[in-house]
């Protein structure tokens, strides 16, 4: 079966798509620097497949770090994960999103050209979307200049890599656009886990939960929504991992460019959300109202069609799913992985 080096497998998304390559068969490898993960996810990873997964610790900036998995393996795709993706953070620090992972990603495509390994699959995100002008959004929906260097860098990688094929069509370049992913793995042994206070909803709410945080503050009431906050597609990230495996089975070894969007279809606002997650949790989330996050965009959702038409991919999991395994992930694991 196919080789598939995982740059950033040690993260969150990461993590429980690796799992996924190991069920459908496929031979992961991970890469990462674990500069937003721990060491301690990479045992867990062993446990739940049963088997170890190959890791490389390393920087994609470096070539020589990048080069050594292409050295001793034959990589048959790439799975590139690996980046900074914090919004607020990017703004505070543009140097170092645009270092991190535009550098990054041309240093990794470099490699793989020079190596030979034609098939590059891209964590993209619907932030390339900007303030969506009609919802869903489809892949034909307008990309927009973005509202922070960290989606101005998804937007800069995606073309990148496009022009890439371009100057050399063997590559099969896969953009995948990843809508709110929330949730983990049904064993609550890898799941979310933030690095200081979290900046989005799910891992703040579960957080709040176990009594790491005290309120969860709603940002904004007065959004044109039915309730007044704001609306998004949340996807169970086991699902958005399967996605991924869809993705390899259909556009491994096939030339071009192939873009999709990985939501669910369907949209909650922030009150929904909470609401489910209260229930999944017995009672009612300590909760009040703030004001507006800037850059927040009003409503968000996916149509998710063309990868159900051309990946026979679908999100199978309920918002009930996801509460529920946020929330397992989270008491198992109160500090997440420095337990
Ligand atoms: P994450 O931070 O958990 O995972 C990213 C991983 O990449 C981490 O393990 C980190 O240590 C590693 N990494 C970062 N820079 C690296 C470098 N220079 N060299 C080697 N490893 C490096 O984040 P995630 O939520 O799993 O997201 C994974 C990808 O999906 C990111 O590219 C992110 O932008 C994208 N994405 C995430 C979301 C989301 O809401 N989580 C939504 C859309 C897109
Ligand atoms: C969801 C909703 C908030 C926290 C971000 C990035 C995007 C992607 C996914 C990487 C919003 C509200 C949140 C809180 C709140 N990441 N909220 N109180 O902003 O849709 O997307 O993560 O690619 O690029 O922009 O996700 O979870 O931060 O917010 O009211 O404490 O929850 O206002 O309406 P978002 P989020």
């Amino acid at each position: 079966m196919s080789t598939i080096l995982v740059t950033g497998g040690a993260g969150y998304i990461g993590s429980h798509t690796v799992v996924e390559l190991v069920k459908a068969g496929y031979d992961p490898i991970i890469f990462d620097n674990f500069s937003n993960a721990k060491p301690a996810v990479l045992p867990r990873i062993k446990q739940i497949c049963g088997r170890s997964v190959p890791f490389y610790a390393g920087d994609i900036r470096v070539r020589e770090q990048m080069e050594r998995p292409f050295k001793e393996n034959k990589i048959d795709g790439v799975i590139h994960f690996a980046g900074l993706k914090a919004v607020g953070e990017s703004v505070k620090k543009p140097l170092e999103y645009y270092d991190n992972n535009v550098h990054g990603s041309t240093v990794l495509l470099e490699v793989m050209r020079d190596y030979g390994c034609h098939n590059f699959i891209f964590s993209s995100s619907s932030t390339v979307y900007g303030e969506p002008d009609k919802v869903p959004l489809t892949e034909d929906s307008p990309i927009k200049r973005a509202n922070s260097p960290y989606g101005q860098t998804k937007i800069d990688i995606e073309y990148m890599a496009e022009e890439l094929q371009k100057a050399v069509p063997e590559f099969s370049v896969t953009l995948l656009r990843y809508f709110n992913p929330v949730g983990a793995h049904e064993s609550g042994l890898i799941g979310e886990d933030p690095r200081g206070i979290p900046n989005n909803l799910m891992p703040y709410l579960t957080q709040v939960a176990v009594g790491r945080l005290e309120c969860l503050t709603i940002f904004g009431k007065d959004y044109p929504t039915p309730d007044g906050t704001c609306i998004r597609d949340y996807i169970h990230v086991v699902d958005l991992a399967t996605g991924h495996v869809a993705a390899l089975k259909h556009c491994l070894d096939k030339p071009g460019v192939h873009i999709y969007n990985l939501g669910t279809g369907t949209g909650y606002s922030v009150i929904d959300m909470v609401k489910a997650f209260s229930k999944a949790i017995g009672h009612e989330l300590p909760h009040k109202f703030g004001p507006r996050r800037e850059g927040d965009v009003v409503c968000c959702y996916a149509d998710p069609s063309k990868a159900k038409n051309e990946l026979g991919w679908v999100a199978t999991h309920t918002l009930e799913d996801m509460t529920r395994d946020a929330y397992n992930w989270q008491k198992n694991n109160p500090n997440g992985y420095d337990d």
